[in-house]
């Protein structure tokens, strides 16, 4: 009993700081390098493409570089992602050094502010895993923004969470006072 009760507590303590190592607010830099926002030179270095193989959680931020004289960020509706209509944007990012926390789950629409850059593909939707769909432990790819319908519909993956971090630390704790 005592062997297993150590067993316990110090796999919860492996599982309790790999969990806190997961569970940290994280900056992306979208596109992955500084001169990523620009008109894809094909559909394999699209930002679609970057961001289908990254994982985004709520507390992470966006975080675009470019050349403010030339370029802008516009965060726009779904209907607005796919006509590219750049007139009325939810939200507009000038600065060159834009830094967006993303604040809920479902899709984020982004398309270039710069004349004609959307239709040519500057254009990225970024999923932010739903809180709900979380499973203890379950580790999978990020959803495909193009299996998002809307923002109704909640991305259904899976990823390491706070309340994970707490189970394990509770786990922890009970292997300790098992000794
Ligand atoms: C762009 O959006 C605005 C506001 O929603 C709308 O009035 C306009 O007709 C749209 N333009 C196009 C080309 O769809």
């Amino acid at each position: 009993m005592a062997s297993f009760s150590r067993a316990v507590c110090s796999s919860s303590l492996v599982l309790f700081f790999l969990f806190l190592s997961f569970s940290e607010a994280r900056d992306h830099l979208v596109g992955g390098k500084s001169d990523s926002w620009k008109v894809p030179s094909s559909e394999s270095d699209s930002l679609n493409h970057w961001a289908e193989k990254s994982r985004f959680q709520i507390g992470d931020s966006l975080v675009w570089k470019f050349d403010a004289s030339k370029d802008s960020v516009l965060q726009v509706t779904k209907r607005d992602y796919v006509t590219c209509n750049t007139s009325s944007p939810i939200e507009t990012y000038t600065d060159g050094n834009t830094k967006v926390k993303l604040e809920r789950s479902g899709p984020y629409y982004f398309i270039s502010g710069a004349e004609g850059h959307c239709e040519k593909g500057q254009k990225v939707i970024i999923v932010v895993m739903s809180e709900k769909h979380r499973h203890f432990m379950g580790v999978s790819p990020a959803p495909s923004p193009a299996e998002v319908e809307g923002p109704a519909v909640a991305p259904t993956s899976s990823a390491v969470n706070l309340k994970g971090s707490f189970l394990v630390a509770l786990g922890a704790l009970l292997g300790f006072l098992m000794m």
